[in-house]
């Protein structure tokens, strides 16, 4: 497989539902507008802004529909967010989501501790919500986790990757985002299991999903990169992790992913200072240092 660096590169920014959804202390709704509507001046064009699912499993989630209520809507922005079954799919159309997204799993055991299901009973139940959101126009992402490892059965096979991301392509989900949750990939398993899926559904479609817990997250994008992908999901200050997946720390910062893009003559349209700032804010009111090193080293 040879592809060359892609000219024009997605930033999928997470930050405000996987930066925020593991926090122990809960972000406030004003914070967590001000950070949407910071990251949109700064020329982001997808924001997850939330998610859609129990309270009782993720309460930092609770307040997404008076988040979606509370933000500047920039035209030309697609304000996102997770949506687990038709509950959540209703709630998010209610508040107004421009897309949504359903998540899977690569792995049985982080099926079960996420979903509370398995993969099979995933896919079904994703059935009635590519429907309904069909029906509304309102495009769907898909999420598979693990894609490389899992926090409970360790390696994961490319093989089980690609049999999760050809039901999720076929379902109708323009775009699937490849997460290595608990960061243990390196540049040789990433682009493994990116080869393989490859051969089920178009490399266009693919998105790389990296969080950073074993400091390889930069290198697995740049990896994912020349194997031909040209969207990258990151967090600004690095924040985040999954409240399922113990040890999984922030996902990458797109700071970082900035800096590297933008160093590679990769176009983004976003402004890296602004980027900083949001992520300097959201850091500031969670009482802790922004993660991302671009962010520490240019001191803004
Ligand atoms: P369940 O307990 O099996 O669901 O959870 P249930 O249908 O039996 O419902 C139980 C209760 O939840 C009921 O309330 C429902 O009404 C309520 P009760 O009658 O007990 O008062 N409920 C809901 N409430 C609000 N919104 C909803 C909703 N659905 C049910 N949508 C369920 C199944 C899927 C709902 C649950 O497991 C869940 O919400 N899981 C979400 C977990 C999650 O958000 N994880 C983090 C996101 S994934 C991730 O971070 C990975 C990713 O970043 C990629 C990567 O890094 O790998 C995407
Ligand atoms: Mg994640």
């Amino acid at each position: 497989m040879s592809f060359s660096i892609p000219a024009d590169v997605k930033i999928f920014e997470v930050g405000p539902r996987d930066g925020l959804q593991n926090e122990a202390s809960l972000v406030s709704v004003e914070d967590k507008i001000e950070l949407v509507n910071q990251l949109s001046n700064a020329g982001f064009n997808n924001i997850e802004v939330g998610s859609f699912v129990s309270p009782k499993w993720i309460p930092q989630m609770a307040n997404s529909t008076e988040v979606f209520a509370g933000i500047d809507r920039k035209m030309g922005v697609t304000y996102s967010a997770l949506t687990p079954n038709l509950k959540g799919l209703h709630a998010a159309l209610d508040a107004g989501v421009d897309e949504i997204a359903v998540f899977a799993a690569a792995s049985e055991s982080f099926s079960q501790k996420n979903i509370n299901c398995s993969i099979d009973e995933s896919i079904n139940r994703f059935k009635p919500i590519m429907s309904e959101a069909s029906k509304h126009n309102i495009p769907v992402r898909g999420y598979i986790s693990c894609v490389v490892g899992c926090p409970y059965e360790g390696e994961v096979a490319a093989e089980h990757v690609a049999n999760v991301a050809r039901p999720l392509n076929d379902l109708g989900c323009y775009e699937i985002s490849l997460g290595d949750t608990i960061g243990i990939g390196t540049p040789t398993s990433i682009v493994r299991m990116i080869s393989t899926v490859c051969l089920s559904v178009p490399v266009k479609q693919l998105a790389i999903h990296c969080h950073d817990t074993y400091g390889q997250a930069l290198a697995n994008i740049y990896a994912a990169l020349q194997s031909g992908i040209a969207v990258i999901d990151s967090a600004v200050a690095g924040l985040g992790g999954c409240p399922y997946a113990k040890g999984a720390s922030g996902n990458v910062a797109t700071e970082d992913v900035l800096y590297l893009l933008h160093g590679l003559g990769i176009e983004t349209g976003i402004d890296l200072k602004l980027a900083i700032v949001a992520g300097n804010y959201i850091s500031g009111k969670m009482n802790r240092r922004n993660q991302s090193r671009v962010a520490q080293a240019m001191k803004l």
